[in-house]
């Protein structure tokens, strides 16, 4: 099967990133690791897994895309012959240039079950909230934040005992084996959307 030159773009420590690149991934193959943040731990991932990482200018903004930058993020990323961009802690919003050069190409995961808890710490906003289940999800991106089509979500139970950060650190322990499969699916071309609806066909074909 093709290899699909996949791109990872995180803003933190990268153990997401680092999943994807020591997990199967079928024909996706992780070709770089783009961050907006200078001190991003995925960086040194990135330098220990010989991967390439780049660290490009997003913009005066804190938390957005300038509309030129995000275009040349996603021109860097077109001429590298980039296929799937996965985000995995990037702390930016993205909303235009990158989406319109990837549609139905860019997946997010996210620390909670969407719809619920979308946004900054979604683990520490289900632990105050007092749900007995959280987990994770992998979706598709959209314009809006934490809304795309729902790829995979993994269920956690929140444990008698539990804090927020002993709950985040089980979330992401599901995280790093979830996000893998999605992207193996998706490159194997076993994803299709209809509306809010992500298909997966299994290798035999059965949806
Ligand atoms: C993960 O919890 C991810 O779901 C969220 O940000 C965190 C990133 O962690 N979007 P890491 O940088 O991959 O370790």
């Amino acid at each position: 099967m093709k290899e699909i030159r996949t791109a990872v773009l995180a803003s933190g420590a990268g153990s997401n990133f680092k999943a994807l690149v020591k997990g199967d991934t079928g024909p996706g193959r992780i070709h770089i690791l783009l961050t907006d943040r200078p001190d991003a731990g995925a960086l040194v991932l990135a330098d220990e897994l010989g991967i390439e990482g780049r660290c490009l200018y997003p913009g005066p903004y804190r938390t957005k895309f300038s509309r030129d930058e995000e275009r040349n993020w996603a021109d860097l990323l077109l001429d590298m012959g980039i296929e799937l961009v996965c985000l995995a802690g990037f702390m930016r919003i993205i909303k235009g240039p990158i989406l319109e050069a990837f549609p139905g190409r860019v997946m997010n995961i996210h620390p909670s079950l969407l719809p619920s808890f979308p946004g900054l710490d979604a683990q520490g906003q289900a632990f105050r909230y007092g749900v007995k289940v959280t987990g994770c999800t992998v979706h598709y991106v959209d314009l809006g934040t934490d809304t795309g089509p729902i790829i995979l979500q993994e269920s956690v139970p929140v444990l008698p005992g539990d804090s927020r950060d002993s709950l985040a650190k089980r979330i992401l322990e599901k995280e790093h084996l979830v996000y893998p499969l999605a992207v193996k699916a998706h490159c194997e071309g076993r994803l299709s959307t209809d509306g809010r609806h992500v298909y997966i066909r299994d290798t035999a074909g059965a949806v």
